[in-house]
């Protein structure tokens, strides 16, 4: 075929409209080894395709995916689509023992599922031990076709992707904390798209840096990936607009500075100068801390750099460098202010529908405790004292793993010595958040709360003070939910609901649960599976801050649970 017809033919293919139905996307991912050099040490890492982070993924609402994941690593290893409400198809949300066994060495597993009603920024990781640390990208939901954002349409959008970089082996840490029962070693950096940036030794060739057009709009797509730490992020002499969070449009507000839990999202959009500003701002992210362990209190920074005009007369590098004020490590009037902007959009095409009406209220501690140390000959442990590991537990029961896939017990019927039914609807009461008891034994169990499906659920999770108060960001998988209320202190059962928002409260699929305070969610749940629930600072959900509910299907045929694929991986 003559070239000009070949292009002619090309071209009438990229005119065509897409359907308005979705289309069905492929992806594979392939797991596996891949070297990388930061701060000086080079480590063998998990990746995905060879890539850290893992490559983007990109689909529009109404899209089917089906993502093969590979195994090539020595690793057991499933990956979990955080955001993604899985509607019916509870078999690829991917946390490993809990709706799938890992995928095995040599294995592989297709992930199929269709994005419904949900557009925004939202990101994929490994779902199993700590390997999350290198496993991870950002999944990108377009709006359909036609359907534009509920603000100016940027100039170009840009996925800002924040994770911790660990120069030893993130198993390798996780193991041995877990065999003394001490806080896991913390990250030795940020990173902003796996770069640490110019702040640490040896790392100022792995910058990201922002190139920029001045008089534009750039949106920012701000996915907190790291392990275990909330992070503020601030431009130096620019202000940011947020427009979405989680996934959901909200009320937009200007601000200097963000704060992002890990497994949230944050869009912004970054309107640049009108003009060449002659100089180069420093883009920052440090943690925002409430708990008393030790931390990475390091600071990563990306460079936004403004195009030159053709006869500019200093050179980029030369170019002043201005840095961003952060708030204090431990700011919690800041995050306070912050998440109390956050409100959903609720306009006539996105609205917030909040229950109004709820059929059952639950009321779950989130907080730290022990387990007494298990070593035999006199070995002592490193928890809080020698005789104690550390722990960590939702009403107080320490979630253990199961050594089957929970969604697959349930829908076989053979959930008998796998879990239990019955996790308590509320804790012993005791004062919170007032001086913490003696005992700070958890028990333990593979608890699971029953809900019949189409329940409307009201839940509060209060934080405790035992072995300190904290900020812990809870993500529930299959539902987003209204963050209805929030507050310090005890919860008060009485007063408080009086100043719940039923409004336009945030939706979103991870709230950060104020330290030494509580807050209220409400959703639907309209959909059936066995959905985790767990604090997203891996080194809480290692301890067993973590539950899972189970929701049972509806009578009709289209409320309930889809067949399991053939290829789902087995046990
Ligand atoms: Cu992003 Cu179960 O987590």
């Amino acid at each position: 075929m003559a070239s000009w017809l070949l292009f002619a033919v090309f071209s009438c293919l990229l005119l065509l409209p897409e359907p308005a139905f979705g289309i069905t996307r492929h992806y594979t991912l392939d797991i596996k080894m891949h070297n990388v050099t930061r701060l000086c040490h080079t480590k063998s890492l998990v990746s995905v395709n060879g890539k850290f982070p893992g490559p983007k993924i990109i689909a529009r609402e109404g899209d089917q995916l089906l993502i093969k994941v590979v195994n090539n690593v020595p690793n057991n290893i499933s990956l979990h689509w955080h955001g993604i409400r899985q509607l019916r198809s509870g078999w690829a949300d991917g946390p490993a023992y809990i709706t799938q066994c890992p995928i095995q060495t040599g294995q592989s597993y297709v992930y199929n599922y269709t994005i419904v009603g949900q557009r925004g920024t939202l990101w994929y990781h490994a779902h199993i031990s700590w390997l999350r640390a290198t496993v991870y990208g950002p999944l990108i939901i377009l709006p359909k076709h036609g359907v534009p954002y509920p603000f100016p349409k940027p100039h170009k959008e840009v996925p800002m992707v924040f994770g911790e970089w660990f120069n030893a082996d993130t198993e390798a840490i996780i193991r041995q904390a877990t065999l003394t029962g001490g806080g896991p070693n913390v990250s030795d950096a940020y990173t902003i798209n796996g770069l640490p940036g110019p702040l640490y030794n040896c790392s100022a060739k792995d910058t990201f840096r922002l190139r920029v057009k001045p008089g534009k709009t750039y949106l920012l797509r701000i996915i907190n990936a790291a392990l275990n730490d909330e992070l503020f992020f601030s431009i130096a002499n620019h202000t940011v607009t947020v427009v979405e969070a989680d996934a959901i449009y909200v009320k937009p507000f200007e601000t200097d500075t963000i704060l992002i839990a890990p497994g949230q999202t944050t869009n912004v959009l970054l309107k640049t100068k009108p003009s060449y500003p002659s100089a180069s701002f420093f883009m920052k992210a440090r943690p925002y801390v409430t708990g008393q362990g030790t931390f990475d209190n390091s600071t990563v920074a990306g460079i936004l750099e403004y195009e030159q005009p053709k006869h500019a007369k200093t050179s980029i590098k030369n170019l002043q460098l201005f840095t961003p004020v952060l708030p204090a490590l431990n700011d919690t009037n800041y995050a306070t202010k912050f998440s109390n902007k956050l409100r959903s959009l609720n306009s006539k095409k996105f609205p917030a529908n909040v229950p109004q009406k709820v059929d059952r209220k639950f009321f779950f501690t989130v907080g730290l405790g022990t387990n007494p140390c298990n070593h035999k000959n006199n070995q002592t442990c490193q928890g809080p004292t020698n005789t104690t590991m550390f722990a960590a537990s939702i009403s107080n029961i320490s979630f253990t793993m199961p050594t089957k896939a929970l969604l697959q017990s349930h829908y076989s019927g053979l959930s008998n010595g796998v879990y239990s039914p019955n996790f308590p609807w509320n804790p012993t009461p005791f004062n919170y958040t007032g001086t913490p008891p003696n005992n700070t034994m958890v028990s333990t169990g593979t608890n699971l709360m029953v809900l019949r499906y189409n329940t409307s659920v009201e839940l509060v999770m209060q934080d405790t003070s035992i072995l300190g108060a904290e900020s812990h960001p809870l993500h529930l998988h299959g539902f987003n939910f209204f963050v209805v209320g929030q507050g310090f202190g005890n919860f008060d059962p009485k007063k408080d609901p009086k100043n719940f928002n039923l409004v336009d409260p945030i939706e979103r699929n991870t709230v950060g649960v104020p330290s030494g305070g509580w807050a209220a969610i409400r959703f639907l749940a309209d959909n059936p599976g066995v959905w985790f629930m767990h604090c997203h600072l891996e080194v809480h959900t290692s301890w067993g801050l973590r539950m899972a509910w189970l929701v049972l299907d509806g009578d009709k045929p289209d409320q309930k649970l889809l067949p399991p694929p053939a290829d789902l991986p087995k046990c």
